[in-house]
C-alpha cells in the first residue's frame, strides 16, 4: 500500500508515515479546534513538498478570506492557483444563493452533483492527488433525513475513490458529544478519522489530535499535544510535551 505523508510536521509518524493513498477520511473537530487550517495544511504542503496538486473545496469560509487567513502562514495560495496546483472551488456563496466572481464556483442553487462534476473536471485538469470538502455539514444544509445525508455521503466518496485521490472531509461536532461526526453516518463511509480537540485547562486552552480509526495502519492511540505557530499546525509526542511542561 503507498501512503502519502500529510506534511504535518509530527503527524505522520504517529500513522506509518502518512494516509492510506486513494481513500477517504474525516477530520472532525468543534468549532476553532483548527479543521480548516489542518486541512489546507495537508494540500499546500502536497503541493510544496511532494509536487502533488490538489483542490479545496471550500463551502463555509468564502475563498478571499480564506487566501488572506493562510497567508498569516505563509502559504500563498493564489500563487499556487496561478500555478495551477491547486484549485479554490467555491460553495460557500451558493449556499446563500448569491453569485460568486470567483473562477470556479457554484451558483445558482447548490447542488450535490453539479459541485462533484465540478470536483471531477478540477481534478483532471490539475492532476490533483488531494482534495478537501470543508464541511460536510455545510452541504447537508438542505437535508432533513438521514437516508438522503447517508446516500450523498455515499455518493461523495465513490466519486472520490473513483478519481484515486486521497480525501479529507471536514466534519463538525460539539466538544465532549462523544460523536465523530454530525449525523453520525459518515464514519461508517471513510476510511480513517482524525478528531481535532479544544479543551480549557485552567486559564489555559489545549489543543489536541487523536486519531480514532486508521484502516490498515498501526497508529498512536493517544491525544497529542498540537500547536498552531507561524508556520501552522504542528503535532508533538505526548511523552515529550509532558517532559517540557
Ligand atoms: N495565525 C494564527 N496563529 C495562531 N493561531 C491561529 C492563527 N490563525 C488562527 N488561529 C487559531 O485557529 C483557530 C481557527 O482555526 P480553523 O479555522 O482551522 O478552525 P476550524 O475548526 O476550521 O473552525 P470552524 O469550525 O469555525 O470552521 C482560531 O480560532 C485560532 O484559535
Ligand atoms: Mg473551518
Amino acid at each position: 500500500m503507498q501512503r502519502i505523508p500529510t506534511g504535518i510536521p509530527g503527524f505522520d509518524e504517529l500513522i506509518e508515515g502518512g494516509l492510506p493513498e486513494g481513500r477517504s477520511f474525516l477530520v472532525s473537530g468543534s468549532t476553532g479546534t483548527g479543521k480548516t487550517i489542518l486541512t489546507m495544511q495537508f494540500v499546500f504542503e502536497g503541493i510544496r513538498k511532494y509536487k502533488e496538486p490538489g483542490i479545496y473545496v471550500t463551502l463555509d469560509e468564502r475563498p478571499n478570506l480564506l487566501r488572506e487567513d493562510m497567508l498569516r502562514f505563509g502559504w500563498d495560495l493564489r500563487k499556487a492557483e496561478n500555478e495551477n496546483q491547486l484549485q479554490i472551488i467555491d460553495g460557500s456563496v451558493a449556499r446563500i444563493g448569491m453569485p460568486s466572481d470567483e473562477e470556479f464556483s457554484i451558483s445558482a442553487g447548490f447542488d450535490l452533483d453539479r459541485l462533484l462534476v465540478e470536483v471531477m473536471r478540477n481534478a483532471r485538469r490539475i492532476g490533483a492527488k488531494r482534495i478537501v470538502l470543508d464541511s460536510i455539514p455545510a452541504l447537508g444544509f438542505n437535508y432533513e433525513n438521514e437516508n438522503e445525508v447517508r446516500k450523498a455521503i455515499l455518493k461523495i466518496s465513490y466519486m472520490l475513490e473513483r478519481t484515486g485521490v486521497t480525501a479529507l472531509l471536514v466534519t463538525e461536532v460539539p466538544e465532549g458529544s462523544g460523536q465523530y461526526s454530525k449525523y453520525g453516518v459518515e464514519e461508517y463511509v471513510v476510511d480513517g478519522i482524525i478528531v481535532l480537540h479544544y479543551a480549557s485547562v485552567g486559564a489555559q486552552g489545549n489543543r489536541t489530535i487523536h486519531v480514532r480509526k486508521m484502516r490498515a495502519t498501526k497508529h498512536s492511540e493517544a491525544l497529542h499535544p498540537l500547536s498552531i505557530t507561524a508556520k501552522g499546525i504542528m503535532v508533538s509526542k505526548q511523552e515529550r510535551a509532558y517532559e517540557e511542561v
